[in-house]
C-alpha cells in the first residue's frame, strides 16, 4: 500500500517504516528542517515542504498537502510526529485512510504535544503507545492498535520517552498492515 508519511519532528518512525520495507511514495512536512524532512531528502523520498508561512491558511497549506499526496498516489496517509491537526480539504480527501502514533495509552494523555511529560508528572506507573485513526477531532478516533510500557523509578523524559518509542516502532506497522486488510475490501481511494 502506497504509504504518504507526515513529519514535524526527528523522524524515526518514518525511518523505521522505511527500514522495514513499507512503501514511502511521499513525505510532506510543515517544518523543512526537521529530522524527518533531511531523512526524505537522504533517501530520495518525495518530500513535499509546506512551512505554514508560505500559506495564507491552513485550509490552503492543507489543499497543497492533499494534492502532493495524490499526485504520488497515496493509499494511506500516516502522521509520524505531525504537530498540526488536518483541516477540511485534507480530512475529507483521505477519510478514514490517515492514521497517527500518539505516544500514551489513549484516552489518557491525549489532546496535545506533551503526553509523555503529563503521564511522568501524573506518577502514572503505566503509559504506552497507542494508533488510532484521525477523524476531525484530536486523539480521538477509532484505535487501532495500543501497547502498555512500564514507567520506571527514576525514569526521565528521555529514558521513558526512548521506551515509548520503541513501542511505537512496533505498533506503527502493526496498524498499517491492519489498515491495508481493511482497506483491500472498500474501493480505491478517489
Ligand atoms: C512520537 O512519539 C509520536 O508518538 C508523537 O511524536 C513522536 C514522533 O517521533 N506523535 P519521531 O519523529 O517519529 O521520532
Amino acid at each position: 500500500m502506497r504509504l504518504g508519511v507526515a513529519v514535524s519532528g526527528r523522524g524515526s518512525n518514518l525511518r523505521n517504516l522505511v527500514d522495514r520495507g513499507f512503501e514511502v511514495v511521499a513525505v510532506a512536512t510543515n517544518r523543512p528542517s526537521c529530522g524527518g524532512a533531511e531523512f526524505a531528502r537522504e533517501r530520495g523520498i518525495p518530500l513535499g515542504e509546506l512551512a505554514q508561512k508560505a500559506f495564507a491558511s491552513a485550509e490552503d497549506r492543507d489543499t497543497a498537502m492533499r494534492d502532493f499526496f495524490k499526485v504520488h498516489g497515496v493509499e494511506l496517509v500516516v502522521d509520524a510526529g505531525y504537530d498540526r491537526i488536518h483541516t477540511r480539504p485534507f480530512l475529507e480527501a483521505f477519510s478514514g485512510r490517515i492514521v497517527n502514533v500518539h505516544p500514551s495509552l489513549l484516552p489518557d494523555f491525549g489532546g496535545g504535544m506533551d503526553a509523555v511529560e503529563q503521564a511522568l508528572k501524573a506518577a502514572a506507573p503505566v503509559s504506552g503507545a497507542t494508533v488510532h485513526v484521525v477523524t476531525g477531532e484530536l486523539d480521538a478516533g477509532p484505535i487501532l492498535v495500543q501497547e502498555a510500557v512500564p514507567v520506571l523509578a527514576g525514569d526521565t523524559l528521555e529514558t521513558l520517552r526512548a521506551r515509548i518509542h520503541e513501542a511505537e516502532y512496533r505498533i506503527l506497522p502493526e496498524a498499517i498492515r491492519l489498515m491495508e486488510a481493511r482497506l483491500a475490501k472498500s474501493p480505491a481511494v478517489g
